[in-house]
């Protein structure tokens, strides 16, 4: 009897075993001990349902960590994970992991799933060295998923078992990786990717599509919880702005301004800068994606600084183009007023149901007639050679995030108008090297717009009084 009771008692304990593995709680708390407001598990499980639910019947979709990247001999770039496995696992510091999700039932262990995930395995070797790794049954205990293996076994089990004993249930497999983000690497994960790619497609009945446009429709409104992300991003580089505006002062150089933004964006619990922060001053500021940063700022030029933190995964973008030396000299100033006005009105066109390209179409009616009442142009079509850029992007988990064709509520984008006189240009002397742009994030509401950084001053008069006060920058450090 007693024995009888034990292993009713042991059947008991290892079914409820099962039970947790396959039912993992989602209301779990972010998996780091660190950063507790990372998005929940239940945030990542109703992206992989919602993904799911736009799958055709009969596919799988497969998703690819990022790949460790070499900057040189034995040291590698800062690891940033896939856009896909933050969105859809929030996995956030582990290369080498892949997501299938299924229509149908996939075996694992003994039962099924329709989500399975590959991560590393535990290594005590490698943790002591590069830190600590989940393996599959921390990825299901911690980040909520169904199932996990470990990664080595993504191969055998999509080669070997699902499209040898579940073949007929596959007609179509989804791949979701940037191809230039595995052209130009040979790391472990890269190779994979390139074998299972070149694998599937031997086999000519099944359809090999891309993944990312069903993603990147997803991603196009946000959740509360990413608007919540990218409004701390925001909050963090209003900040760092504010505090490189109060810092700036002529002969100081280009990356003291961008270091005291990135200082700021991490001291506001930012990992990374949402792209490589743009500081040009003088001539270097009617250079868009100036990001080389050296130069020593003089008196009497503008500096554009466009710097924006990525926080827990989500980025924002935010650029301020003040005088070098606190005071707008007049033709500089006639030129920030036009891209100011030019901003206005393009952020009123911010509303539901308007199209993505409404505030662009205003910022070019407003910029055209400006320069041509300057004398800068003489035909209003001629307003390309100073503003060449559009005046908006969707910005989320990418700083360029996949746009939209109308505007609805939970869209998040910048407006982002420039006026770029570059030295030589068929126009007085007086306007060269005066480069301005100005951007914000807006966040579409039910009812028109909020712009996320507005509490960064924008007008002119505003500026120059920031500019009287001191900032971290001007701390002198021996
Ligand atoms: N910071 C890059 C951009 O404004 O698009
Ligand atoms: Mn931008
Ligand atoms: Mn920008």
């Amino acid at each position: 009897m007693k024995s009888l009771i034990c292993l009713f008692l042991f059947s008991l304990t290892s079914l409820c075993a099962v039970a947790q593995r396959v039912m993992p709680n989602i209301d779990l708390p972010p998996e780091s001990p660190y950063d507790p407001d990372r998005p929940p598990p239940s945030f990542h499980k109703q992206n992989r349902e919602r993904l799911l639910s736009m799958l055709p019947d009969s596919s799988i979709a497969i998703f690819f960590a990022n790949d460790l990247k070499v900057r040189n001999n034995d040291v590698d770039f800062l690891f940033r994970q896939s856009n896909s496995l933050l969105y859809l696992t929030g996995l956030y510091e582990e290369p080498n992991a892949a997501l299938i999700l299924s229509k149908f039932q996939m075996p694992f262990r003994n039962t099924a799933t329709t989500e399975l995930m590959f991560v590393q395995p535990r290594n005590a070797l490698m943790e002591t060295w590069t830190g600590r790794r989940l393996g599959p049954e921390g990825a299901m205990q911690k980040l909520g998923l169904n199932a996990a293996m470990v990664i080595d076994s993504l191969r055998p089990y999509l080669f070997e078992t699902l499209l040898k004993t579940y073949r007929a249930n596959i007609k179509r497999v989804f791949l979701s990786y940037p191809a230039k983000d595995y052209a130009d690497s040979d790391g472990d994960l890269a190779r994979l990717v390139k074998t299972i790619d070149e694998e599937l497609r031997k086999d000519k009945s099944l359809i090999i599509q891309n993944a990312s446009p069903l993603l990147g429709q997803l991603r196009q409104v946000k959740h509360p919880i990413e608007i919540e992300m990218i409004q701390k991003a925001t909050d963090a580089t209003v900040a760092a702005h504010l505090e490189a505006i109060k810092s700036c002062e002529p002969n100081m150089y280009e990356y003291e301004l961008a270091a005291v933004a990135e200082y700021v964006f991490k001291k506001k619990g930012c990992e990374y800068t949402a792209y490589p922060s743009i500081v040009g001053a003088g001539e270097n500021s009617v250079i868009l994606h100036y990001n080389t940063t050296r130069k020593k700022m003089l008196d009497g030029e503008l500096v554009l600084m466009d710097m924006g933190g990525e926080y827990h995964g989500y980025a924002t973008d935010v650029t301020r183009t003040i005088p070098v030396n606190g005071k707008f000299s007049p033709e500089q100033k006639l030129i920030y007023d036009l891209v100011l006005a030019a901003q206005d009105s393009a952020i009123a066109q911010c509303k539901p149901g308007n199209s993505f390209r409404a505030p662009h179409q205003k910022a070019v009616e407003v910029i055209a007639e400006g320069l041509l009442k300057l004398g800068l142009i003489q035909d209003k079509s001629d307003y390309r050679r100073y503003f060449m850029h559009g005046t908006s992007h969707s910005v989320g988990l990418d700083v360029h995030d996949p746009n939209m064709a109308i505007l609805q509520a939970g869209q998040v984008f910048t407006v982002e108008p420039g006026i770029y006189i570059a030295e030589g240009s068929p126009c007085e002397r007086k306007w060269w090297n005066i480069g301005v742009r100005l951007e914000d994030m807006v966040l579409v509401t039910e009812n028109g717009a909020r712009v996320m950084s507005a509490a960064l001053p924008r007008k002119t008069e505003e500026i120059e009084a920031l500019m009287n006060e001191k900032g971290i920058g001007n701390i002198p450090i021996k």
